[in-house]
């Protein structure tokens, strides 16, 4: 089946384009960080989300500029589709899962708490878990755009508590949530938690789902200090 490809997102190193039920990640040419983000990922996708209340998105390979394709896990095959968009692409690339969109349902009432009109609320995508902000009037202006809606802790409760249609998890399991991934990526995966972000999609079941995603600025932490320790 084929399916067309659309931007998602674009960020300071890369842009995210979705295509079927892959997200491809791709670096601006000279980033090095591209292979460093695919090492990482595949670290903490293996060690941390296993149970987790925030899942982590499952890396399928990392392409070098030079079209040489290395699979994320050994034995895995790499769909044709996915093979042919790489070799288009002519920048490193880390195609991975794909988040889904969420619900229509609450997208309409999203869209009904930013205020924007239905046609505009069809757009919203995913949205941005910024709860450590409050301040509404400043989350407005920073929606970064409407296919990803930023939320602030008091959007987020307003949402839950005004949803008919879709049941959220109340704030303090996010936010217990987003400390347990925290803690899981420093002592499982031996990593900081530099710039990730917290993020709600779909579940492509007509409910939602928890994701954490942007690991190329993660950096390794040296255990240093457990040493001496007796
Ligand atoms: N697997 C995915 N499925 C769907 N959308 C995604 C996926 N990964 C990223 N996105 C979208 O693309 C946007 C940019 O992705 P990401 O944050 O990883 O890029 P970045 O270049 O590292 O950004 P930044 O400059 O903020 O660090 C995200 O906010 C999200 O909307
Ligand atoms: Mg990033």
């Amino acid at each position: 089946m084929s399916s067309t490809s659309s931007q998602i997102g674009s960020g300071s190193y890369s842009t995210v384009t979705v295509k079927g039920s892959v997200a491809y990640k791709t670096f601006t040419r000279d980033f090095v960080g591209g292979k460093r983000e695919f090492e990482a990922l595949k670290v903490i996708y293996t060690r941390c989300s296993p149970g987790a209340v925030f899942f982590v998105l499952k890396p399928i390979a990392f392409c070098e500029q030079d079209n040489d394709i290395e699979a994320a896990f050994e034995n895995e095959v790499i769909r044709p589709a996915v093979g042919t968009y790489l070799e288009d692409t002519k920048s490193p690339t880390i195609p991975m899962e794909r988040i889904s969109d969420i619900p229509d349902a609450l997208k309409a009432e999203l869209g009904e708490l930013l205020g924007v009109k239905p046609d505009e609320a069809a757009k919203i995508r995913i949205c941005l878990l910024g709860i450590g902000r409050n301040d509404a009037e400043s989350a407005s202006k920073s929606t970064v755009n409407l296919t990803n809606v930023l939320l602030t802790a008091d959007m987020y409760t307003k949402l839950a508590v005004q949803s008919k249609t879709i049941h959220l998890p109340p704030i303090e399991q996010i936010a217990s949530g987003i400390g347990e991934m925290v803690s899981r990526i420093h002592w499982k995966a031996g990593y900081d938690a530099n710039d990730i972000k917290f993020v709600m999609g779909g579940n492509g079941n007509g409910g939602i789902k928890l994701y954490v995603i942007d690991f190329n600025l993660v950096r390794t932490i040296i255990f240093f200090y457990l040493e001496g320790i007796h």
